[in-house]
C-alpha cells in the first residue's frame, strides 16, 4: 500500500540518530521464557514510498529490542521496483522512478507513468546490492532476518512497463499482472528469484501472490490456450499455476516460499508459509491444507490504518486499528507466527512511518513472545506509555499514546431511546456482508466506532439503498429523530446524497418531516481517499410530534457507492 525532496533533510537527521542504541530499559528486554511463536515479524512497504537503508537500520535497532526476529521488505510493487537486479537495468533506471511523490495523485492519473532516473522531478529510489548486504548483516547482528518479497503475478505494473514482453498478447496499455503464458515471464521469475536468493540469506523468500486482477488474462488468446491446454476451467486459475511455479523455484533454491493468502492452493512445496491478511478465518484454511501460517490479518495487524479517531490523524488508507485492537488478536492454534504490516501509500516521511509503527508493533511483538499469557491490556498500555517516552527520548516519533482520543464515544455505551427494539421493515434490503447483526441493528442501542468493519454499521448498496420503516408499537410523542452516516472513501462509503424522514400514525399516510441534500460530492478517484473518514450525524428536532411509524430513505452519491448507518435514534 509510498516519496524524496523533503526527505533529504529529514533523513539527514535520521542518519545522525540511526546509530543511537536503545537503552537497556526496554520493557521487553527482561523477557526470558521461550517465545510463543517462532516468527515475530514486521513488514515495511518500501515500494509505495522509498525509505533509505539508514531508516531501516534505525527501525532494526528498536525492533530487535522487542525481539522481533523478521523484517519483511515489500520490495516491488506498481509504485516502484526497489532493488538492483542483475541483467535488468531498466528496473532500476526506470521502474524505480515515478512522475510524482504523491502516490494517490500518481495512481489516480491513470496509466501508471514511470520516468528515467535523473529526470527532473522523478521520485523514487532503489537499494544497491551492497546496501542490502550491509542491511542484512546489520540486522543479523541484532537477531533479525531480512525477508525479501517480490510480487508475482500481480502488483507488477512497474515490471510490465519496462518489460512489455511480460504483458498479455495484444495489450499495449498498462498491465498489473504479468502474463502467465508469456515464456519470458518464467525466465524473469527464475532470474529474479536467483538474484534475491544471492542477495538475501533468508530461509524464506516471499513471492507475493495477492490481488492479481487477472482481467488481461481473460482477453489474451495465448492465456486462453494455456488454460485450455492445462485443463483449467478458467484463465483465472493461471494464478495458481504461476504461484506454484514461483514457489517451486524458491524451493529449488533451497529456501522456503511464502505467499499472501490469495496464493493459497493445493500442491505448494513442503514448508510453504501462507501470510494471512484478508481475514482471521483464512488462517484455518491454510492450516487445514498443511501449510505453515503467519498471522497478520488486517483486522489486527495493518499498521497503515489510523490508530486514533480519524479526524485527529493524517489521511490514511483503510480502517481504524487502535492499540487495544492489536493487543486483542487471537492467533489460531498452530500458527507459526504473527506480523505487523506497514503499507505506505499514504506514509511519506520517516516520522509518519515511525508514528504508525510505534507502539503498535510492540503489541505484536508481545503477542509473538507471550501468546495467550500476555496479560491484560491495561498493564501492557502502561508499558507502552513508558516505551513511547523512551522512543521520544531517543529521537523517534512514536504515536503520542498518552493523548489518544480513543474510540468514538458514542460507541462505548448501549443507549436507550424510543425506537429501541422497534420492528424494522426493510423496504429495500441491507447488505448481506455488512449486516451489523441483522434486522434489529438500527434499533439495538449500539452505535458504530470509527470504522465500517466493526460489526455495528449496516451497509446499503446503490441499487437498493436505504429505505426502512420502523414501527414504534403505538403512537408516541417524539421530539427528535437522528441517524449517523459514516464516510470512508477508499471503501466507497459516502454519506447519503439525500436523506428524508417521514412519519405516520397509521402506517399508510406519511408526512415528510425533513429532507436533506448533502452538497459535498464524492470524488472521482474512489480508490484513493482524499478526505479523512468521518461520521455525519443528521437529525430532525422539533417539539412533541405524534407518530407511530417513521420511514427513512437515503440515496447514494453514485453507482457502486455505499451508505452505512448504525442506529435510528428516536427521543
Ligand atoms: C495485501 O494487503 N494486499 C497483502
Ligand atoms: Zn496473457
Amino acid at each position: 500500500m509510498l516519496k524524496p525532496i523533503i526527505f533529504a533533510c529529514l533523513f539527514a537527521i535520521g542518519h545522525l540518530l540511526c546509530h543511537a542504541q536503545p537503552s537497556s530499559s526496554t520493557p521487553l528486554s527482561k523477557e526470558v521464557a521461550p517465545p510463543a511463536y517462532t516468527w515475530r515479524g514486521c513488514m515495511i512497504d518500501v515500494s509505495r514510498h522509498f525509505f533509505p537503508i539508514s531508516f531501516l537500520k534505525r527501525q532494526v535497532d528498536i525492533l530487535a529490542s522487542y525481539r522481533i526476529n523478521r523484517l519483511h521488505l515489500h520490495l516491488t510493487d506498481a509504485a516502484g521496483w526497489r532493488f538492483e537486479m542483475k541483467g535488468y537495468p531498466q528496473l532500476t533506471q526506470r521502474a524505480a522512478w515515478r512522475t510524482q511523490s504523491d502516490w494517490g495523485r500518481w495512481w489516480e492519473a491513470g496509466d501508471r507513468q514511470y520516468v528515467d532516473e535523473g529526470t527532473p522531478g522523478a521520485y523514487g529510489g532503489y537499494y544497491t546490492v551492497a546496501e542490502l548486504q550491509d542491511l542484512v548483516a546489520y540486522a543479523a547482528e541484532r537477531g533479525i532476518v531480512i525477508v525479501p518479497e517480490v510480487e508475482f503475478p500481480g502488483h507488477s505494473e512497474e515490471v510490465t512497463a519496462v518489460l512489455p514482453q511480460l504483458k498479455c498478447e495484444g495489450n499495449t496499455g498498462a498491465q498489473g499482472e504479468v502474463c502467465p503464458s508469456a515464456p519470458d515471464t518464467y525466465r524473469f521469475i527464475d532470474d529474479v528469484l536467483a538474484e534475491v536468493a544471492r542477495i538475501f540469506p533468508s530461509d524464506y523468500i516471499h513471492i507475493g501472490g495477492d490481488e492479481a486482477a487477472k482481467e488481461h488474462w481473460r482477453n489474451c488468446p495465448r492465456c486462453q490456450k494455456m488454460a485450455n491446454d492445462l485443463g483449467l476451467s478458467s484463465t483465472d486459475l493461471l494464478q495458481d499455476h504461476i504461484v506454484r511455479y514461483a514457489m517451486r523455484r524458491v524451493a529449488s533454491l533451497g529456501r522456503r516460499p511464502i505467499g499472501w493468502d490469495d496464493a493459497l492452493c493445493d500442491s505448494l512445496p513442503a514448508g510453504t508459509a501462507i501470510m494471512i491478511w484478508r481475514s482471521p478465518e483464512m488462517a484455518q484454511k491454510a492450516l487445514d491444507k498443511g501449510y505453515d501460517v503467519i498471522y497478520s490479518p488486517l483486522q489486527h495487524c495493518y499498521l497503515d490504518y489510523v490508530q486514533d479517531a480519524p479526524q485527529t490523524q493524517p489521511l490514511s488508507f483503510g480502517g481504524y486499528l487502535p492499540l487495544d485492537k492489536v493487543w486483542a488478536m487471537q492467533p489460531p492454534k498452530g500458527v507459526m507466527g504473527v506480523q505487523g504490516n506497514l503499507w505506505t501509500e499514504f506514509i511519506e516521511t520517516p516520522e509518519h512511518a515511525e508514528m504508525m509503527l510505534y507502539p503498535r508493533i510492540m503489541a505484536i511483538a508481545e503477542v509473538g513472545l507471550k501468546g495467550k499469557a500476555r496479560g491484560s491490556f491495561k498493564s501492557f498500555r502502561k508499558r507502552a506509555l513508558q516505551e513511547v517516552a523512551r522512543l521520544q527520548s531517543l529521537g523517534y516519533s512514536p504515536f503520542d499514546l498518552k493523548n489518544e482520543a480513543g474510540h468514538r464515544p458514542e460507541s462505548l455505551h448501549r443507549i436507550k431511546h424510543k425506537a429501541r427494539g422497534a420492528k424494522v421493515t426493510y423496504n429495500k434490503p441491507y447488505s448481506e456482508t455488512y449486516t451489523a447483526g441483522g434486522a434489529s441493528a438500527l434499533v439495538d442501542g449500539l452505535q458504530g466506532d470509527w470504522v465500517h468493519t466493526d460489526g455495528r454499521w449496516q451497509g446499503f448498496m446503490t441499487d437498493s439503498c436505504l429505505d426502512i420503516t420502523i414501527d414504534l408499537g403505538s403512537v408516541k410523542t417524539v421530539r427528535s429523530v437522528s441517524m449517523s452516516f459514516l464516510q470512508s472513501e477508499e471503501a466507497y462509503i459516502f454519506e447519503p446524497k439525500t436523506i428524508s424522514f417521514s412519519t405516520s400514525v397509521d402506517g399508510k399516510h406519511f408526512t415528510l418531516l425533513s429532507e436533506r441534500k448533502i452538497t459535498r460530492t464524492a470524488p472521482k478517484g474512489i480508490y484513493v481517499p482524499r478526505q479523512k473518514s468521518f461520521i455525519h450525524p443528521l437529525s430532525w428536532n422539533n417539539y412533541a410530534k405524534k407518530m407511530r411509524y417513521i420511514r427513512v430513505q437515503g440515496s447514494a452519491t453514485g453507482v457502486g457507492h455505499w451508505i452505512f448507518a448504525d442506529e435510528l435514534i428516536v427521543r
